[in-house]
C-alpha cells in the first residue's frame, strides 16, 4: 500500500461570485466544498487509477470532520490524528466577469509538541500495520513544527523499509533533504526558492549537497525532467501544451511517481505515466481527480528522451 501524511489538510471552499470587487459586499452564486491539501489529492488520485492507498495526517475539529465525511464520500481511504487543534480552511473566490481566481489560505493551527508526535506515533503505527512500500509526505508543515519535521517522517519510514517521497517547498523541503529522501519532486519556482539558483543541473546539484537521492523537477506544460542519483537523466513530455486548470497537477504526478516505485516500473515508464497523469489532470476543473480515459489516451502521446 502507498501512504499520503498530510500535516497541514484544508478544506477548500470554493465561492463563486459575478465580479470580484475590492472594499465591495458580493452576493455569492455558488458555494462548494472538498477536502483538500496536496496528501490528500495524492490518494485521491491513486484512488481513482485503482491503486491501494491510505491518507494519513493531522485533522482536528469541526472543519476536521468535514474533511473526513469528503474523503468516505469520494471512496478515498483515510487514517487521521486528531491532536492537533481545528483542520483550516482555504477560501477561492472565483470572479465570473474576470475568469481568475483570488485565494486565501488560512495559516492552520499552531501545532505544539504532543500535536507533532501524534502525527509521528499515528503514522508510526499505520506503518507496523500495513505493509507499505512508499509513504508520500506531501505540502506545508503546521505552523510550530520545527523545518526538520520532514526529516522525522523520512527517517520513520524509512525504519520500516518503505520508500518516501517528498514534496514540499522552500525550508520544509530543505529540511527533509537531512534524512535522505528516495526522491523529491520540486517544480522549478520551488526548486529555485530551496536552491537560490534558476538553473536546472545546477539546483539538482545543490539539493544532492543537502541530501537529496533522485530529483523530479516538474517544469508546467513542459513535462519533467528526472535526475536520478545513478544512471541516466530523463525528460518527458507531451508534444502540445494542454489548456486547462493546473491545480493539483504535481499532486497527480506525485501519484504515479509514488505508484512506479510501489510496483517497480522503471524510470522510462515511470516519467511517462507522471506525465500523462499529470496532463489529464489538468483537464479536469478539481484538484485531486482524473479520468482513467484521458491517462490512456495521453500516455502513448507522451515523448520521453534520455538526456
Ligand atoms: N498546460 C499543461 N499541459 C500539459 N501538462 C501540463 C500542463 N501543466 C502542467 N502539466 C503537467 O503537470 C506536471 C506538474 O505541473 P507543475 O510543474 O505546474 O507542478 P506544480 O507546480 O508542482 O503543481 P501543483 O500546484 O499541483 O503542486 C508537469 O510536470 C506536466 O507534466
Ligand atoms: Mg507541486
Amino acid at each position: 500500500v502507498i501512504l499520503t501524511v498530510t500535516p497541514n489538510a484544508a478544506l477548500d471552499i470554493t465561492y463563486e461570485v459575478d465580479e470580484l470587487v475590492a472594499h465591495q459586499s458580493h452576493r455569492v452564486t455558488a458555494v462548494r466544498q472538498r477536502a483538500g491539501g496536496k496528501g490528500l489529492n495524492v490518494a485521491s488520485v491513486l484512488t481513482r487509477m485503482g491503486h491501494p492507498v491510505i491518507a494519513t495526517g493531522l485533522v482536528g475539529g469541526a472543519v476536521g470532520d468535514e474533511i473526513r465525511a469528503d474523503l468516505e464520500a469520494r471512496g478515498v481511504a483515510a487514517r487521521f490524528v486528531a491532536g492537533g487543534g481545528c483542520s483550516r480552511r482555504t477560501v477561492t473566490v472565483v470572479s465570473a466577469l474576470h475568469g481568475d481566481a483570488t485565494i486565501f489560505n488560512e495559516p492552520g493551527p499552531e501545532l505544539t509538541g504532543p500535536g507533532w508526535q501524534s502525527l509521528v506515533a499515528g503514522l508510526d503505527s499505520l506503518l507496523g500495520e500495513a505493509t507499505a512500500t512508499v509513504v508520500v509526505l506531501s505540502g506545508s508543515l503546521p505552523r510550530g513544527v520545527p523545518d526538520d519535521g520532514y526529516a522525522e517522517l523520512v527517517a520513520l519510514g524509512h525504519a520500516h523499509g518503505a520508500r518516501v517521497v517528498v514534496d514540499a517547498d522552500g525550508a520544509a523541503l530543505r529540511g527533509a533533504l537531512t534524512a535522505g529522501p528516495d526522491l523529491v519532486a520540486p517544480n522549478r519556482a520551488e526548486l529555485a526558492r530551496a536552491t537560490g539558483t534558476q538553473d536546472v543541473a545546477a539546483g539538482v546539484a545543490a539539493l544532492r549537497e543537502l541530501g537529496a537521492r533522485d530529483v523530479l523537477v516538474s517544469c508546467g506544460a513542459d513535462g519533467l525532467v528526472l535526475m536520478p542519483e545513478e544512471g541516466a537523466g530523463w525528460h518527458a513530455r507531451l508534444p502540445v501544451p494542454l489548456s486547462g486548470n493546473p491545480t493539483g497537477a504535481g499532486d497527480a504526478l506525485v501519484a504515479a511517481v509514488a505508484a512506479g516505485l510501489a510496483g517497480d516500473s522503471g524510470w522510462q515508464r515511470t516519467v511517462q505515466d507522471a506525465v500523462a497523469w499529470s496532463a489529464a489532470a489538468v483537464l479536469q476543473p478539481v484538484a485531486g481527480e482524473i479520468d482513467l480515459d484521458d491517462v490512456a489516451r495521453l500516455a502513448p502521446q507522451v515523448l520521453v528522451e534520455a538526456r
